[in-house]
């Protein structure tokens, strides 16, 4: 884990809404994994108190490093009004990544929904690294929210049916499984909690193997404020922190 301040060498809207803000870290563009995320701020003083988490979006030249985020609060404010050459304070890579060694795995399934779709370019060219086929499933409310960049065999769902399956991405990737089943599958997902919900009920249903990448409130980060609980699936109150154990996790280990 290392603290720095980052220069921004870029900004750029990619939707109506979605901000792309690009800064250089060759520490954390050479170590960063696939799930793992960045904790920021680009403010002086108490208001926000705390930094922001977000999923690296993308590396380039292992030099670069861009997240993507929508302006819901104070804190995405303020980053949205970034500019070329201003200066943010960045602690990463934190948390645990996808885990991308699973016995066999042949071909990988990518579903993101929304903003969910931030983790998707980098696993996306560590899974091809590996020989992995990817195919990816991206569910946005319209067309105008879709991010398909950097993405491999695109299938798109939106909810108005602007654009693609007219309907969840979770319908859709179950309408169109049994054409990827035939060699062995992975799930990962990066969402809302309704889809990843869906998602894990799916892969339930089907026996596949499934991770999800959680995006719940944070404060630290780095497991000290006990701010992030995640609930284990045991039945018991027994709980793992989002930002140390996850924000990856097995979808059958934990409630979402
Ligand atoms: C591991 C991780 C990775 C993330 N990656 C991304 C990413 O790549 N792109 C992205 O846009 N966002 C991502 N998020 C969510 C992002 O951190 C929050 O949207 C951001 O902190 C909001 O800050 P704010 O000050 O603008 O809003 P706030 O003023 O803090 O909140 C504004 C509104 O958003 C709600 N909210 C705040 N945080 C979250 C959250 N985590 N989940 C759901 N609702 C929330 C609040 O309840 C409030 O209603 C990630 C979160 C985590 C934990
Ligand atoms: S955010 Fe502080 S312990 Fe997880």
């Amino acid at each position: 884990m290392i603290q720095e301040t980052c220069q921004v060498t870029g900004t750029e809207l990619v939707t109506e809404e979605t901000f792309v803000v690009s800064f250089e870290s060759k520490r954390i563009a050479e170590t960063i994994q696939p799930g793992q995320f960045v904790n920021v701020r680009s403010w002086f003083g108490s208001d926000p108190l705390l930094r922001r988490p977000f999923s690296v979006y993308t590396v380039d030249r292992d030099r670069f490093v861009s997240i993507l985020f929508n302006v819901v609060g104070k804190g995405t404010r303020i980053l949205g009004g970034l500019r070329k050459g201003d200066l943010i304070d960045v602690i990463g890579p934190l948390g645990t990544p996808f885990n991308l060694n699973l016995n066999g795995m042949k071909t990988a399934v990518l579903v993101g929904g929304g903003l969910g779709v931030a983790p998707l370019p980098v696993l996306t060219s560590r899974l091809k690294e590996k020989n992995v086929r990817v195919h990816t499933y991206l569910g946005a409310r319209s067309k105008s929210q879709l991010i398909p960049s950097f993405l491999e065999n695109l299938s798109v769902a939106t909810d108005d049916g602007s654009s693609g399956f007219h309907g969840t991405v979770v319908d859709l990737l179950e309408r169109e499984l049994p054409e990827l089943d035939q060699t062995p599958v992975a799930l990962f997902g990066c969402g809302p909690n309704p889809m990843l919900r869906g998602l894990s009920a799916l892969a339930s249903k089907k026996g596949i193997a499934c991770q999800i990448s959680l995006e719940g409130p944070m404060g630290c980060g780095f497991g000290i404020c006990q701010g992030c609980p995640v609930r284990l699936s045991t039945g018991a109150e027994e709980y793992v922190l989002m930002c140390r154990e996850g924000p990856v996790f097995d979808s059958t280990l934990i409630e979402v």
